[in-house]
C-alpha cells in the first residue's frame, strides 16, 4: 500500500480508517510457477492461453547474455511470436515506458511478458496497463487511476530483491525531476509469474547482494509496520529467515540453487508483506539516494537500513525482539531489549559480510535539508511507520551516513 501525496503525519482515526481500507481491498496474486525450468513452463502457459504475439520487455545486458533465448525460442516453438523491447534501464523513466509502448502498438501485442530485474518488470507493468487504458504513463501515476484490466502480463524476474512480480505497485522515474513515481494498482498485478533459480544464476555478487538487502527492507519495514497482520507476518517473518540463512550462500556460490531458490521466494515474500503494510524510512530515503546520486535501489537500503533500525529501536522494540525470537536469534529468556540488539546485530553481520559499498558519492551536507524533505513527503501520511521523524531526525542520519 503506497500513496503518492504529501500530506501531514495522520492522525490515529485516518490511520486506522486506512489501514482498514487497505484490509478490505482484495489483493490479486499471480498464478506462481515455481522451481528449475518454470520460466519454460510459463512459456508454454502463454501459448496454452492462446496469445499470438508478445512484447518481451528486458534490459539490454540480460538480451546480451543470452538470459531471454530459451523464453523466446520456447515460445516460438509453441507458435508464439515475440516482439523484443530491450531499452530498460536501471530506474526506469517515463521515456522507456513510452518507447515500449509505441512498440507495443505497432506490432498489436496481445501480451506483455517481462524478463528482469524490478526495473524490467516495473516498465512492463505501467506498459500492459497504460495499453489498454489510453493513457501516458505520467497520467497514470497515483493511486487507483486505469479503470481498465491491464493487457495480460507475465514475468519471470532475474534478480532476488524487489517482489514486483507480485507487488500492486510499479516505481516510473521522472527524467527531469529525478523524482521517483508510484504507479498503484492492483491492476498491475501479473496473470502468472515464474520464479526460476536458474535464471539468476550468472546474476553478479554485487546484484545479488544489493537485491537481497532489498528483499530483507521490505520484510523488516513490513514486520515493524503499524499496518502489519497476522497475514503479513507470516511473509515479512518468512522472508527474513530466508535472507539470514542464504543471501550469503547465494553471494559465495550464484550456481547454488537451493540458495537462488530461496531468495527468490525471500524476494517474493516481501512484495506480497509489503502490498499490504507499506514501506518505511529506510525506502524513503533511500529513493531519494537512488534518483539525486545514482545509487542502486537494493545498495541504497543497504546504506540506510542500519541507521533506520537503530531510529526505530525505541518504539519498535518489542516488535524487533518479537522478530529475533521468530529467526531463532534470541529465546524467551531475552529481554525484549536484548533479542532487538541480536537482531540489530545479525543484520550487521550480514551487511558487513556482502560485497556491498555502503557510500554515497557525490552527497554534500548542503542536500540534507532537501533530501529529508522529498524523505518526509514520501513517508508522511503514506507509510505506517512505528514513528514520524521530523527533519532533524533524518538529517541526522544523513550525517552518519555521510561520516562512514
Ligand atoms: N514494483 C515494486 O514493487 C518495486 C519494489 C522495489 C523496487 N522496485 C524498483 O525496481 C528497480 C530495481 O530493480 P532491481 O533491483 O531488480 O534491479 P534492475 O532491474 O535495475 O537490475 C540491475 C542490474 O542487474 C542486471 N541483472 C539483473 N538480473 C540479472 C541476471 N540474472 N544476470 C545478470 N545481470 C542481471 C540488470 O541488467 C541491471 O543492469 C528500481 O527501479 C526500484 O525502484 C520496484
Ligand atoms: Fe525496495
Amino acid at each position: 500500500m503506497f500513496i503518492d501525496k504529501f500530506t501531514p503525519v495522520r492522525s490515529k482515526a485516518q490511520l486506522a480508517a486506512l489501514k482498514l481500507i487497505v484490509k478490505l481491498i482484495p489483493t490479486p496474486m499471480p498464478n506462481i510457477l515455481l522451481g528449475a525450468q518454470s520460466r519454460l513452463r510459463l512459456a508454454e502457459q502463454i501459448a496454452h492461453f492462446g496469445f499470438k504475439r508478445v512484447l518481451l520487455v528486458t534490459d539490454e545486458v540480460l538480451l546480451q547474455l543470452g538470459v531471454t533465448s530459451p523464453i523466446v525460442d520456447r515460445l516460438n516453438e509453441m507458435g508464439v511470436e515475440t516482439v523484443v523491447y530491450s531499452e530498460v534501464t536501471p530506474d526506469p523513466g517515463f521515456r522507456v515506458v513510452e518507447s515500449g509502448l509505441k512498440i507495443l502498438h505497432q506490432h498489436t501485442c496481445d501480451a506483455v511478458l517481462a524478463v528482469g530485474g524490478g526495473s524490467s518488470i516495473d516498465a512492463a507493468k505501467v506498459i500492459a496497463l497504460a495499453a489498454t487504458n489510453n493513457k501516458t504513463p505520467q497520467d497514470l501515476v497515483g493511486i487507483l487511476k486505469a479503470r481498465k484490466r491491464a493487457l495480460p502480463l507475465f514475468v519471470v524476474p532475474t534478480t532476488a530483491g524487489t517482489g514486483s512480480e507480485v507487488t500492486i505497485g510499479a516505481v516510473i522515474s521522472d527524467e527531469i525531476t529525478h523524482v521517483k513515481n508510484l504507479v498503484i494498482d492492483p491492476k498491475l498485478v501479473p496473470l502468472a509469474a515464474a520464479l526460476d533459480p536458474e535464471i539468476m544464476v550468472g546474476m553478479p555478487r554485487s546484484v545479488t547482494a544489493d537485491t537481497g538487502i532489498d528483499a530483507l527492507t521490505h520484510c523488516l519495514e513490513s514486520w515493524i509496520s503499524d499496518f502489519s497482520t497476522p497475514e503479513t507476518e507470516f511473509y515479512s517473518g518468512a522472508g527474513v529467515r530466508l535472507v539470514f540463512k542464504h543471501l550469503e550462500k547465494a553471494c559465495e556460490n550464484g550456481q547454488d540453487h537451493e540458495a537462488r531458490g530461496a531468495m527468490a521466494l525471500a524476494a517474493n515474500y516481501g512484495g506480497q508483506a509489503i502490498n499490504k503494510t507499506g514501506l518505511g524510512y529506510v525506502h524513503a530515503i533511500a529513493h531519494q539516494l537512488g534518483t539525486q546520486y545514482g545509487v542502486p535501489h537494493g545498495r541504497a537500503n543497504a546504506i540506510v537500513l542500519p541507521h533506520i533500525l537503530e531510529v526505530n529501536r525505541k518504539c519498535a522494540e518489542a516488535r524487533m525482539a518479537a522478530l529475533a525470537r521468530f529467526c531463532d536469534l534470541a529465546s524467551d529468556k531475552d529481554m525484549d531489549s536484548r533479542a532487538a540488539d541480536k537482531l540489530i546485530e545479525r543484520v550487521n553481520e550480514l551487511l558487513a559480510a556482502l560485497p556491498i559499498e555502503r557510500k554515497v558519492k557525490g552527497i554534500d551536507q548542503s542536500h540534507f535539508a532537501d533530501i529529508a524533505q522529498a524523505s518526509m513527503k514520501e513517508a508522511h501520511g503514506t507509510y505506517a511507520v512505528p514513528r514520524y521523524l521530523n527533519q532533524g531526525d533524518i538529517v541526522q542520519v544523513l550525517r552518519v551516513i555521510s561520516a562512514s
